[in-house]
């Protein structure tokens, strides 16, 4: 039977076992994939007793990312951009390590508003955080003409910016001013909310969108609720909406092949069970 994981700390709310175990049934693939809970200064060495109970490798979410990126023998160019990995696996007995949030978030754009890079986007990404900065690499892949950041606190986004700018030299970056964001949204195609604002329990993002240009997408990662306020307003002023829930399950999507053999779909019905299962207040 093949064996998987997902570890953090605490990791009773994780939604991982519920998408592997819908795509384990329906691929009818003897399999499992349980979660562990593991604090981040035991990550190194529990991670090194993965191939001797057995297991193939493992998904890795808050507060772990960072402890088991460190521990791996072998990282992907874009987990060693952000210092952080989500997907581990072994090759012999080489532990493998990729971060695949930002390449989800990608696959899901590609989903839903298909041709999203036909004409070299402008894009605006608000936040700075470590979800902000796993969206960098996989957009520039994209040839985007430019890629915006504003941040509430000016120094994390300077900070984000230089790295990019010395990660990849010429890059089409640049900084928003946070109080000019609303009024610079005319000159974007696609806007995403990396910030926390808008989760469930959370004040909404503050950010007025009169001013994007019709056909604008706007995107959140945020998925509980599903429908955050900023999605809602840009619904209700007919732009194009992504929310945050595809970028979880297309994440999913790579560790899923490596451990268990077969390129899963991001299906519908997928959707509609994870939907099913989302808390509502
Ligand atoms: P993650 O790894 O998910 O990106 P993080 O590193 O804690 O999480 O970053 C959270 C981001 O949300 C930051 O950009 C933060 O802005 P600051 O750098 O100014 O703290 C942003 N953020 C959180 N709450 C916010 C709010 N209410 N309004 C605006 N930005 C917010």
């Amino acid at each position: 039977m093949k064996r998987a994981l997902v570890i953090g700390f605490p990791i009773a709310q994780s939604r991982s076992p519920l998408l592997h175990g819908f795509w384990l049934k329906q691929y009818c693939i003897e399999g499992s994939y349980e979660r562990e809970e593991v604090q981040p200064e035991a990550v190194a060495n529990f991670l090194r007793t993965l191939p001797a109970r057995g297991i193939l490798g493992c998904n890795v979410t808050v507060p772990n990312k960072e402890a088991a990126f460190a521990a791996c023998d072998i990282t992907t160019e874009r987990a060693r951009a952000l210092g952080a990995v989500n997907t581990i696996w072994f090759e012999q007995d080489v532990m493998w390590g990729d971060n695949t949030d930002g390449p989800g978030f990608v696959a899901h754009l590609d989903q839903v508003h298909a041709d999203w890079d036909r004409n070299a986007p402008r894009i605006l990404i608000l936040g700075a955080g470590g979800a902000a900065r796993g969206l960098v690499l996989p957009l520039l892949d994209r040839n985007p003409e430019l890629i915006a950041f504003s941040n509430r606190s000016s120094e994390r986004v300077e900070r984000l910016v230089d790295d990019v700018r010395h990660a990849r030299p010429g890059a089409p970056v640049e900084i928003v001013d946070w109080a000019a964001k609303a009024g610079a949204l005319g000159r974007f195609d696609l806007v995403i909310n990396t910030t926390s604002a808008g989760m469930l329990g959370k004040e909404a993002l503050d950010l007025p969108l009169n001013a994007a240009r019709s056909g604008t997408i706007i995107a959140d990662i945020v998925y509980v609720p599903l429908e955050t306020p900023l999605l809602a307003e840009a619904r209700q002023l007919g732009l194009k909406t992504l929310d945050g829930l595809g970028m979880l399950l297309h994440q999913a999507a790579p560790g899923f092949e490596k451990w268990f053999g077969h390129r899963p779909e991001v299906s519908a019905e997928l959707r509609a069970h994870i939907v099913s299962n989302l808390p509502t207040r």
